[in-house]
């Protein structure tokens, strides 16, 4: 077990988002997470990312680290966990004004301090990775947004993480640049990534996940592996989303 999640909770203000979240991601292995708008997928991605301080819950990972927010933790303890994943955004949030090349090595050379000349080989291959290359000194607005999105993937996987963490990171595509995307994720899925991934793309996730997880109003409604959450699911409520999103209107 790569991390193991306790009693997760999360408000803003009054409102309850997160409610005794637990689950297990497993080294190796691809989670995918589901629901409708507002069930708390994004801030349970930014509670794993640091970017949001939970209120309860206890992360335990298997190199020792442990995190009980009952007390606020520490800056340095903060750091550790951030450093812990790279996460894909749904709107990319590339710099603009940084080249490809350059949006993939700010994080291991400002961030984390390393030698300048082994990121930049590092970067090169990772853009290549993600089959752009050829486009490594275009700046954003050059690019497509399957193109950004990439990059997006290959800044992410710079700073070596352990977990990836997508959220949604083909909603804002066009259609036909969906595909370009979801093949990165899959290769990463092939190199025995641990990943966790809030995606509406069933078929994909069907291709890609060892475990589904369907959230809503705050609660892991139903988890087990694809082809029961996706093909048989057991609640009413999953069914209604997986009816609502296979046959929109
Ligand atoms: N920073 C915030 N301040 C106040 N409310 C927030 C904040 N972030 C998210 N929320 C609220 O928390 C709920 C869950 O949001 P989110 O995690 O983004 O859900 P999802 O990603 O599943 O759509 C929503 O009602 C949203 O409006
Ligand atoms: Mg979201």
């Amino acid at each position: 077990m790569l991390l193991s999640i306790k009693g997760l909770a999360k408000s803003f203000n009054e409102l309850e988002v997160l409610k005794d979240i637990e689950v297990e991601i497993e080294k190796g292995k691809v989670l995918s997470i589901m629901g409708p708008s507002g069930s708390g997928k994004t801030t349970l991605l930014r509670c794993l990312n640091a970017l949001e301080q939970p209120d309860r819950g206890i992360f335990t990972f298997d190199d020792g680290l442990t995190l009980n927010f009952e007390k606020k933790i520490s800056k340095q303890d903060a750091l550790r966990l951030r450093r812990k994943s790279g996460m894909v955004f749904q709107s990319y949030n590339l710099f603009p004004h940084k080249t490809a090349l350059e949006n993939v090595t700010e994080g291991p050379i400002i961030v984390q301090k390393r030698n300048k000349a082994d990121v930049q080989e590092l970067a090169e291959s990772l853009l290549e990775k993600v089959g752009l290359k050829d486009k490594m000194n275009l700046y954003p607005h050059q690019l497509s947004g399957g193109q950004q999105q990439r990059v997006g993937i290959a800044r992410a996987l710079a700073i070596e993480p352990e977990l990836m963490l997508f959220d949604e990171p083909t909603s804002a595509l066009d259609p036909e640049l969906i595909g370009e995307v979801l093949t990165v994720i899959k290769d990463l899925a092939k190199e025995n990534w641990t990943m966790v991934i809030v995606t509406h793309e069933v078929q994909f996730a069907e291709q890609v996940s060892d475990e589904v997880i369907f959230m809503d109003g705050g609660y892991i409604v139903e988890h087990g592996p694809p082809d029961k959450v996706l093909k048989a699911p057991r609640e009413q409520r999953t069914q209604q989303f997986l009816q609502r999103i296979l046959n929109p209107s």
